[in-house]
């Protein structure tokens, strides 16, 4: 039954858990084949052509697990290859983290003042702005890129001086625009949002563009029919699959920090030949 299919969720690492999390709390019944392209992350300092290649393989790979859509939790893959990601996709539905993001930003911000955190190539495609822009035309987007908070993130630097301090310097600069929304436009920012919390006070909406990626996967599953309606047998398979293109301890040990899930193993796939 396409019904009992799995979502095929794709990032370019570890960051697309904080999108898988939202999905596992807010569709329960839904299985999961996560692929985390760890060999090659980061995707958002790369160039569009190879952010392309690198999502139609991804595409190419989900498509063999048998799966009934598709979720580009990575928002640099979302703002540089959604294109290429569809015609791969074939018939499948796919949905990508910007729009849902961008609708949420416009109903979280009074001013149309908002500012978006990202990486230098989700910020370079001005997809965000764009998005917002073909939303509320009043808007005025503020994109500041943030290349350094992936690598601490990763490092497990999250609460740290070092980190602190040069959250605040990208910080600043959108505080001067007097924003009164901010969206965490990059897959690991969420995991940071009690720090930027503490340093920008509590006057800032802060965006979270999983939450409504995971409410707008709902809606699309419902309306095409593809929701899965039945609670799994207690002699079902354990419902979530996790494959990585290197490091699939390491992996394993994030995800279990991340999700609300015990994550036994990770797989790996040799990415590059699909
Ligand atoms: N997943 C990426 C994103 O959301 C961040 C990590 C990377 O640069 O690959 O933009």
């Amino acid at each position: 039954m396409l019904k009992s299919l799995p979502i095929g969720v794709f990032d370019s690492g570890l960051g697309g858990l904080t999108v898988a999390r939202e999905i596992m709390r807010n569709l329960p019944m839904e299985k999961i084949v996560y692929f985390g392209d760890t060999a090659r992350v980061p995707y958002g300092s790369k160039s569009g052509q190879t952010i392309k290649r690198y999502s139609r393989q991804i595409v190419r790979f989900l498509k063999t697990q048998e799966i009934k859509a598709i979720v580009v939790a990575c928002n640099t893959a979302t703002a540089l290859a959604m294109d290429e990601i569809r015609e791969e996709a074939g018939g499948l539905p796919v949905i990508g983290v910007v729009e849902p993001g961008a609708r949420a930003a416009c109903e979280a911000s009074k001013s149309g003042r908002i500012g978006v955190i990202a990486t230098r190539a989700t910020i370079g495609s001005h997809v965000y702005s764009e998005a917002i822009q073909g939303i509320r035309s009043d808007a005025s987007v503020i994109g500041k890129a943030c290349p350094l908070l992936v690598p601490l993130v990763e490092e497990g630097w999250i609460h740290d001086k070092i980190t602190d301090e040069i959250l605040l310097r990208y910080l600043d600069e959108l505080l001067e625009h007097d924003i009164d929304a901010l969206i965490l436009g990059c897959t690991h920012y969420p995991l940071l949002r009690s720090e930027i919390r503490r340093l920008i006070g509590d006057g800032i909406r802060l965006v979270n563009p999983a939450y409504e990626t995971a409410s707008e996967l709902k809606r699309l599953l419902k309306e095409q029919g593809l929701d899965n309606d039945k609670l799994r047998d207690a002699g079902e398979p354990y419902p979530y699959r996790f494959y990585v293109s290197d490091e699939a301890e390491r992996f394993a040990g994030f995800a279990n920090s991340v999700l609300p899930v015990d994550v036994k193993n990770a797989r790996i796939v040799p990415i590059e030949e699909f």
